[in-house]
């Protein structure tokens, strides 16, 4: 059954909060709500699926996409296992709203001259809610993948990385084009940016603002795997699907420790890989758990 409306906090919620939600809501934005913003949120089963849906504007992006983003993921239903981000049109997403740029603004959301006035405590707040939009796709109790078609250009590039795995069709391009128009990326994006390519790439790719085309993406690990334009939807739905074969418990804690083991030395990695089994090995000798996937 496909639903439009999320329901009930997961057990990672206090992870997605890190960063600081400061609205409190957890109630799901109706669909209405979200076709207005130029979202849409579907669920089937274990897949969540999030459409950014205003592709006569490529799916730029502003405040209220990213405030939805972020409720969407603190109302996430608990049976969500792998969470789908894909764009409508010819564009994974063009990146912000580049009416934000102008002295109007975009209507009911202001524009960077009212975040320039604002005072330092409150900007911060302003960027913080912005990037909590982006956060919550790293929870570890989630998988979620990113299928982008043509152009992901600044926050669109940046909602790609924050995804665990991005397919891309072969006329994807990422562009990271923030410090061309005076800017730095700060929609969580340098850091999966570094994890994936390295300090000396980042640099290059960021400062000379290039499109990277989906063969390169492939080529430096920015991409999971390139397929033909019209078969996006069913490699990702096909990811998705083997996302699933294995148990829940243990992909959560696998996704963690795979997380973490960056900032850790190897003597820490390996304490955390025996915590965490013997919870497993507790959980499976007690019957707590699925078991060996099939
Ligand atoms: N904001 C608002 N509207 C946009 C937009 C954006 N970022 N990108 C495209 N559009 C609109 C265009 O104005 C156009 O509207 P009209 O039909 O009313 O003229 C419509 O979408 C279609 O655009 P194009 O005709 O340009 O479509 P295309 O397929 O030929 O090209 C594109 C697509 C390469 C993405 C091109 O539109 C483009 O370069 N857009 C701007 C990209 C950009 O500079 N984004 C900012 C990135 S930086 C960032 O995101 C900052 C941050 O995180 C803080």
């Amino acid at each position: 059954a496909t639903t439009s409306a999320g329901g009930g906090a997961g057990p990672e919620q206090g992870h997605a909060r890190a960063g600081g939600v400061r609205d409190g809501s957890g109630t799901p934005l109706g669909a209405e709500r979200l076709a207005e913003i130029g979202l849409r949120f579907e669920v089937d089963g274990e897949i969540a699926t999030v459409s950014l849906d205003r592709p006569e504007r490529r799916n730029a992006q502003t405040f209220a996409t990213w405030s939805a983003l972020a409720r969407i993921g603190r109302t996430l239903p608990d049976q969500v296992r792998v969470v789908v981000v894909r764009g409508e049109g010819p564009s994974f997403s063009a990146g912000i709203d580049l009416r934000m740029f102008t002295p109007e603004g975009v209507p009911g959301e202001g524009s960077f001259a009212t975040v320039a006035g604002l005072p330092d405590e409150e900007a911060d707040r302003r960027i913080a809610e912005a990037q909590e939009g982006f956060l919550w796709l790293r929870r570890p109790d989630i998988v979620s993948v990113a299928a982008v078609q043509g152009h992901a250009i600044g926050a669109g590039f940046q909602l790609a990385l924050a995804c665990d795995l991005r397919v891309l069709a072969d006329d994807a391009s990422f562009r990271m084009k923030e410090p061309a128009l005076g800017l730095v990326p700060d929609l969580t994006g340098t850091k999966p940016l570094v994890e994936l390519v390295g300090v000396a790439r980042a640099v290059e790719i960021c400062l000379t603002a290039r499109a990277v085309g989906a063969e390169e993406a492939l080529r430096l690990g920015l991409a999971h795997a390139v397929v033909p334009r019209d078969e996006l939807s069913a490699a990702t739905a096909e990811l998705a699907g083997a996302l699933l074969a294995t148990d829940r418990a243990a992909a959560t804690a696998t996704k963690r420790l795979l997380q973490e083991a960056p900032g850790r030395t190897l003597a820490e990695q390996c304490a955390a890989e025996r915590a965490a089994q013997a919870v497993r090995i507790r959980a499976l000798a007690g019957g707590g758990a699925a078991g060996p996937a099939a």
